[in-house]
């Protein structure tokens, strides 16, 4: 057994911000399930937003955050993250963190501010298109340097240990996770009196992604399981802009190529977003996404363009040089010819209902990042607002932690009890499974969706998770059951959320409830165990 002050489920910007700031309190282990560096986090282009200039004001910002999140954002979250923001901000350059910046006169330089969709202001501090590779490496050299904090790669959370499911009486306390050394195949228990869930989003839950293997949904899947409230999770945001090429997977086009001038196109090459919004390209995600699918839908194209070319080729290869550099790979030079572009799953908009400090409801349970749902987002988020969000909840949670630690785990807590036995045929079984539900739950639970096709998508769920249950308790695990399990349940909740809102709202759009229903707009959807 290993014993610990915190517990950190994670190692993206949430979870190592986190971890540096109760560093200081106690002994902390980030365990997580690949490489450190490996985590959405790692791939953030666009940047940060934070109110950075004179221009701007912390009422735009958070009159913009309401507006995209479409009337389900909760207002006094909504402050307190904007509010905070750069004071964050200010923290990550201190530990290492470096900004692009331009110059203002003589030697003077400043932060460059970028802009993105649904923004009225310049306000993305970013690392030229490597935002989040550049947050990741600062975090990680404070991390490494840091006595107080042990790394546990590979190592996979399967479930958290609470009171409840140890069978004891009283409210629901966690006491830390079982968690599976990926190397060895051994279950270990990771005991700490404060656990924080930092373990991101579930792009992987569809077939066409952003994201990196890594986004499953293990978290909230693993909150679901110990009583946790999850919340909106039909808020899944769809990115407008993922490269389509067919030898690379998953990469993204940032909306700051928008936000510097790129126009959307359809393979004719006609504009067309001035058809759907007056902020045309730049207006927010669930509007140009849903635009896109409906242009590609009316065309049979199956994919648009996104122009910049008319920039000066030097702009374009110094503002956005991973961008550049990756099509140009994949035999697109984006300052001479349009980038081909799908939507893609992006963000999990949803996920444990939180406060604004990252509890979760369970005593000694906190979450905070893409896995949280503190109401910053309502029901879309806006661009850039979540690496704003994951280092406010990190800050917040910590202080939040500390001042109420409950001291130590005073429970015996039993070892994991698995089945031993392993089965040949449990690649086959997963990898057929796994992509039955990415490609059902893109084809029926998409950015356009219908009650029928939501219920259809509910029950082949229901069947593949009955099946997966099955081999779960009869062999042993892996990372690859375990995540299979995972994503099953993720698809489920998104399901049913999407099922009990008889409306259409931000990026959840039913067909046959296109309206906002006003009755809706303040209600949350939310679903726990035994609900
Ligand atoms: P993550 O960074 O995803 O970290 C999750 C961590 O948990 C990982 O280390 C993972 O390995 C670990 N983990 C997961 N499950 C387990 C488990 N079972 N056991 C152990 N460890 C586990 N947002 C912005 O604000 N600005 C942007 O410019 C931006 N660009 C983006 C570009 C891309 C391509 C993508 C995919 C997302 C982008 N986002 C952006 C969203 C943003 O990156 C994420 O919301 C944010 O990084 C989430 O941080 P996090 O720390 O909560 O989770
Ligand atoms: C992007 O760079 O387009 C991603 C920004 C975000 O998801 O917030």
């Amino acid at each position: 057994m290993k014993s610990f002050d915190f517990l950190v489920l994670g190692s993206g910007i949430a979870g190592l911000s986190f971890a540096l700031k109760a560093a200081a309190h106690g002994r902390v282990a980030i365990v997580t399930k690949k490489q450190s560096a490996e985590s959405n986090t790692n791939y953030a282009q666009g940047g940060i937003a934070a109110v950075m200039s004179k221009e701007d004001s912390f009422e735009l910002h958070v009159q913009d955050t309401l507006k995209a999140g479409a009337g389900l954002c909760r207002e006094e979250v909504v402050r307190i993250v904007v509010e905070e923001g750069p004071a964050r901000i200010a923290e990550l350059i201190q530990i290492g963190m470096r900004f692009s910046e331009r110059a203002v006169s003589g030697e003077r330089s400043e932060l460059d501010l970028g802009r993105e969709g649904g923004h009225s202001k310049r306000r993305i501090v970013h690392a030229k298109d490597m935002t989040g590779r550049e947050a990741e490496r600062a975090l990680l050299v404070a991390v490494e340097g840091n006595p107080g904090i042990e790394v546990f790669e590979d190592h996979f959370a399967i479930d958290l240990i609470t009171s409840r499911k140890l069978g004891r009486s009283g409210g629901n306390r966690c006491y830390g996770a079982y968690v599976l050394d990926r190397r060895t195949g051994e279950v270990e228990t990771f005991v700490a009196p404060i656990t924080l869930l930092a373990t991101g989003g579930c792009g992987k839950v569809y077939v066409y992604t952003t994201n990196p293997d890594i986004a499953t949904g293990d978290g909230v899947a693993m909150a679901y399981r110990a009583g946790a409230r999850i919340g909106n999770m039909e808020f899944i945001q769809f990115h407008p802009t993922c490269l389509y090429h067919p030898q690379v997977k998953s990469f993204l086009i940032s909306e700051a190529v928008r936000g510097e001038g790129g126009v959307l196109r359809t393979v004719d090459g006609e504009e067309f977003m001035d058809a759907y919004h007056p902020l045309k390209s730049l207006a927010p995600r669930d509007v140009v996404a849903r635009a896109i699918d409906s242009e590609m839908k009316r065309s049979g194209a199956d994919h648009v363009l996104l122009d910049i070319t008319h920039k000066p080729a030097p702009f374009t290869m110094d503002r956005f040089p991973n961008i550049y550099r990756t099509c140009l790979e994949a035999g697109i030079d984006m300052t001479k010819a349009p980038i081909p572009v799908v939507p893609a799953a992006h963000y999990q908009c949803g996920g444990v209902m939180t406060d604004v400090d990252g509890g979760t409801g369970i005593d000694g349970l906190l979450a905070i990042g893409e896995v949280a749902c503190t109401g910053l987002h309502g029901a879309n988020r806006l661009a850039s607002n979540s690496l704003l969000e994951a280092l406010v909840g990190a800050h917040r949670a910590s202080l939040q932690s500390v001042s109420n630690h409950p001291g130590r785990v005073d429970v015996e807590v039993p070892v994991w009890e698995s089945a031993r036995a392993t089965d040949p045929d449990e690649m086959v079984v997963v990898a057929h499974n796994w992509d039955e539900i990415r490609r059902l739950m893109w084809d029926y639970v998409g950015i356009v969706r219908t009650n029928k096709r939501l219920q259809r998508a509910q029950k082949r769920i229901a069947n593949l998770q009955e099946e997966i249950h099955e081999y779960y308790w009869d062999f042993k695990v892996t990372s690859d059951l375990l995540e299979l399990r995972n994503i099953a349940t993720v698809a489920e909740l998104i399901i049913r959320s999407a099922l009990e809102r008889p409306e259409s709202r931000g990026l959840h759009y039913n067909l046959d409830h296109p309206q906002s229903d006003a009755a809706w707009a303040q209600r949350d959807t939310v679903i726990s165990k035994g609900a």
